[in-house]
């Protein structure tokens, strides 16, 4: 059986909005994202955190698809994660691992939420550019996506069929 934290781990697509993420939770929430691993220990990852009522919220929720509006805006916690791809402008990588690496920052996040009794909802249904015009991420930084977080106020409901562990070794060869 795999541990708890990753077997009982699904994205809510109802967030209680009573369900408040403070500023300890925020902080462990971030602290576990930073203790991830990273190819040279490049840590090319970032974050923009926004709660209800916060000004980053204002500016970000109108960013947000008709789709993951519905769910996200009653999360207790936005986040949108930021991989640095460019050493400065488009041109030369700052890393050949950069947004590995940013999931990997977000797969601890996502762990490190389960523990504190908090859900996470990855998703990519928003407005990239209009979000990237919003927030003006800084030279050699991009949007890649958006994190809700927050008290799951539902269960499991999203497509969660999985590939068997014989398929992951093997779908990617020839017979
Ligand atoms: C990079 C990424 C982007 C995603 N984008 C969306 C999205 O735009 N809308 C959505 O409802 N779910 C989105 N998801 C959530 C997945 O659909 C979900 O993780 C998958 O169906 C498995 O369900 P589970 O997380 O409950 O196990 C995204 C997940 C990831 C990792």
């Amino acid at each position: 059986m795999i541990h708890p934290l990753l077997g009982t781990r699904f994205s809510p697509t109802k967030f209680d909005p009573a369900g408040r993420v403070d500023d300890q939770a925020l902080e462990l929430l971030l602290e576990a994202a930073r203790w991830a691993p990273s190819a040279g220990n490049s840590q090319p990852w970032g974050f923009l955190a926004a709660r209800p009522g916060e000004p980053a919220h204002d500016q970000v929720a109108p960013h947000l698809a008709r789709s993951s509006a519905r769910w996200a805006l009653d999360a207790g916690l936005l986040v949108v994660t930021l991989t640095r791809r460019w050493v400065d402008e488009p041109g030369i990588a700052y890393s050949e691992f950069a947004d590995y690496d940013l999931g990997q920052a977000v797969a601890h996040l996502t762990v490190q939420a389960q523990a504190l009794d908090l859900a996470v909802h990855q998703f990519r249904a928003f407005d990239l550019d209009g979000l990237t015009a919003e927030l003006r991420p800084g030279p050699g930084w991009e949007i890649v996506s958006m994190l809700a977080v927050g008290r799951a106020a539902d269960g499991p409901s999203l497509a969660r069929e999985r590939r068997s562990v014989a398929d992951l070794t093997t779908a990617p060869f020839l017979p």
